[in-house]
């Protein structure tokens, strides 16, 4: 299945894309194509004017509306998610995550806004009618270190168990779809057997 790698941060290097890429590099090993978006990298002013006719935001809103899962991922800003976020999914239809399922994560400078996720970004997600949001995943800066040797991230234990789970349920939430779209398509078990679940490749930007 086709899920969406979704950051809303406006820095770079940016500790939630590293949660970001932990988690989508999860999902591709479990055969999951996934496709990367950052919302900082769209033109700036087609944003902030919601011009939906500028080609890349456009295809931008076109990579949502073709994903069956969006990961999102926004840095704790001022105790809610970021604006820059915001201004992207300000130009999604309001159905705009219709049939999808939603797995937030955030990162913050402290726990102490950890609630962010839930009381400021669920309720923004769900105002797009997703099939279903998941428990989201929230770290912070210092639970992401860098592993010295490898140079690849190493979150901690607490953080990377969070992960796993996350994973795991999203990936559970994907199969049982998969399984009612071949349904829906009419394709019986026996037919699917030699469909594989979804295309290996995955798509991660740096
Ligand atoms: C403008 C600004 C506001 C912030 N506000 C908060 C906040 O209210 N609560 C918090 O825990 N961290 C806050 N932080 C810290 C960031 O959430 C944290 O460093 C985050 O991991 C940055 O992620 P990024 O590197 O992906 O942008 C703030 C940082 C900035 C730059």
């Amino acid at each position: 299945m086709n899920v969406l790698l979704l950051g809303g941060s406006p820095s770079a290097p940016s500790t939630t894309w590293r949660l970001l890429r932990l988690v989508g590099e999860r999902l591709a090993a479990l055969g999951h194509r996934t496709t990367a978006l950052q919302v900082r990298e769209l033109p700036a002013h087609a944003l902030l004017r919601a011009d939906l006719d500028d080609p890349v935001v456009a295809e931008a809103v076109a990579q949502v509306a073709a994903a069956d899962a969006i990961v999102v991922g926004t840095p704790v800003y001022k105790a809610s998610f970021s604006g820059v976020l915001k201004t992207f999914l300000d130009l999604l239809p309001q159905d705009g995550l219709a049939g999808k399922l939603v797995l937030p994560l955030a990162t913050g400078g402290s726990q102490s806004h950890m609630l962010a996720l839930d009381y400021a970004l669920r309720p923004v997600l769900a105002s797009l009618g997703p099939r279903h949001i998941l428990p989201g995943i929230y770290a912070t800066a210092a639970q992401l270190p860098w592993d010295p040797d490898s140079g690849a991230p190493a979150p901690v234990a607490a953080i990377a168990a969070r992960i796993d789970a996350g994973v795991e349920q999203l990936a559970h939430e994907l199969e049982l779809r998969h399984g009612a779209v071949r349904r829906a398509n009419g394709a019986g078990p026996a037919a699917a057997a030699g469909v594989p679940a979804s295309a290996p490749a995955a798509v991660l930007a740096a």
